[in-house]
């Protein structure tokens, strides 16, 4: 794919969609079913950059994972069958492998050295650095364990009760997954409830799991049992044709099989409450997930206020919250969004940059933005900061924007949504 693309305004939206597997899950079962006794069977799983970065650090750990069209067969030894790489693992653009791997990795028998692209050597890794270390974990790495590339001397763990002082699934995971082997019981305590797919997935393949209000507690294991996880298509890239469609008038569309998580349905709320037309139907449960169908018809939106625990409901979806409050009536305030600073990109400072260009009035703040409804943007040049989430946004606005919107560095988009824009064209009346 090129990787400039120009996007022109568009007429109705209209058809019906199955958007890739959930990149969260896409993970987890690579990871589990790598640590389980016996062959795990994955299916719908998502092909993408990030995904494809969680299976070759698996392989370069020992695990046997064979990948048939969006069918993987991951064959695991049990939670003490990985071995020492003969490489440092590169995890490439992918938060979610980097911490959920130090947390993995921290209790076994080996040392492992990760490291990633310039974006992902760039964010915070403390915040599982630190209470591995607490649990006994030995991890070396630059700015004191801060940044990758990172060093993991596999060490004997004993469990902790830890409160995440910032709401995050990555952090909750990797102390999760660390306590399958730790010594005695782990805790670890939310400020606000983030995405469960590792609790949910853990609780599938036989691992008891204690949740409590925003406690969630685990004991070490002898072994997880491998399991058929089908995996539901990802909220995270129907929301952008979600808001295309509400966004853009007379389009009406259809996205089936979502993965509707009440911790990841946060986008539809907050658009719901901007007076979006979304309708879940059909739903129904897959291996321990919610699933449905989202139909949804172009609105007239009005503005809202968005802050505290629907955050990490939506926060990745929050770029895209800008783009659907530049077509609404009203001044639109997002906060308690900090997060945002530190994810792929400073997604605050990308989207403000960039929707400015195409003309919105949006205005920075430390922990969020605000943005008045202009409901006319024209084309522009515009950078996806080697962020797909950007890259897919400002295609999403571009729909509506009058002219051409170029988009430099889309290819990025392969991150979590190979064939984004190739499904923009299908829906295009
Ligand atoms: C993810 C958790 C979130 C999210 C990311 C995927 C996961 O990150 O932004 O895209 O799969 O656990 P944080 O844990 O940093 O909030």
């Amino acid at each position: 794919m090129s990787n400039r693309i120009i996007i022109g305004s568009s007429k109705a939206l209209k058809g019906e969609i199955t958007p890739p597997g959930d990149k969260s899950i896409s993970h987890r079962s690579l990871m589990l079913g790598s640590l389980a006794t016996g062959t795990t069977l994955v299916r719908d799983f998502l092909i993408s950059d990030d995904t494809l970065t969680t299976a070759n650090a698996m392989r370069a750990l020992g695990a046997s994972i064979e990948i048939n069209g969006t069918q993987v067969l991951v064959k695991g030894n049990g939670l003490h069958g990985l071995k020492e790489p003969d490489q440092i693992i590169d995890c490439g653009n992918s938060g979610t492998t980097t911490r959920l791997l130090i947390g993995l990795l921290s209790p076994q028998q080996f040392t492992t050295t990760l490291t990633g692209d310039k974006y992902l050597q760039a964010r915070p890794m403390k915040r599982v650095v630190s209470p591995l270390a607490q649990m006994g974990a030995k991890i070396n790495g630059n700015e004191e364990g801060n940044k990758l590339p990172l060093t993991i001397i596999g060490s004997n763990l004993k469990g902790i009760s830890y409160e995440l002082p910032v709401a995050s699934a990555q952090v909750k995971s990797a102390i999760l997954i660390a306590g399958l082997y730790a010594e005695g019981e782990t805790e670890v305590i939310e400020p606000e409830p983030s995405r469960d797919h590792t609790e949910r997935m853990l609780a599938y393949l036989g691992v008891p799991i204690k949740k409590k209000g925003h406690s969630i507690k685990i004991n070490k294991v002898s072994k997880i049992n491998p399991g058929e996880i089908i995996v539901p298509s990802d909220i995270s890239s129907a929301a952008f044709f979600i808001v295309a469609a509400l966004i853009t008038p007379g389009s009406e569309v259809l996205i089936k099989n979502v993965g509707i998580n009440p911790l990841r349905t946060g986008i539809i709320d907050i658009l719901k409450n901007m007076g979006g037309d979304i309708e879940i139907i059909n739903e129904r449960d897959v291996n321990g997930e919610p699933i449905g169908d989202i139909l949804t018809r172009s609105s007239n939106l009005h503005a809202t206020e968005i802050s505290g625990d629907v955050i990490p409901k939506a926060i990745d979806e929050l770029p895209l919250v800008a783009v659907a409050a530049s077509f609404a009536e009203g001044e639109t305030l997002i906060k308690d969004a900090k997060e945002l600073r530190v994810k792929e990109t400073d997604r605050i400072h990308a989207m403000a940059t960039e929707l400015g260009k195409l003309g919105a009035e949006v205005e920075e703040f430390e922990d969020g933005m605000s943005i008045i409804g202009t409901q006319a943007l024209t084309g522009a040049t515009c950078s996806s900061w080697g962020d797909h989430r950007i890259a897919m946004s400002i295609a999403i606005a571009a729909l509506r924007a009058k002219g051409e919107t170029e988009i430099i560095d889309a290819d990025c988009v392969s991150v979590s949504y190979p064939g984004f824009f190739e499904v923009i064209d299908e829906l295009r009346q």
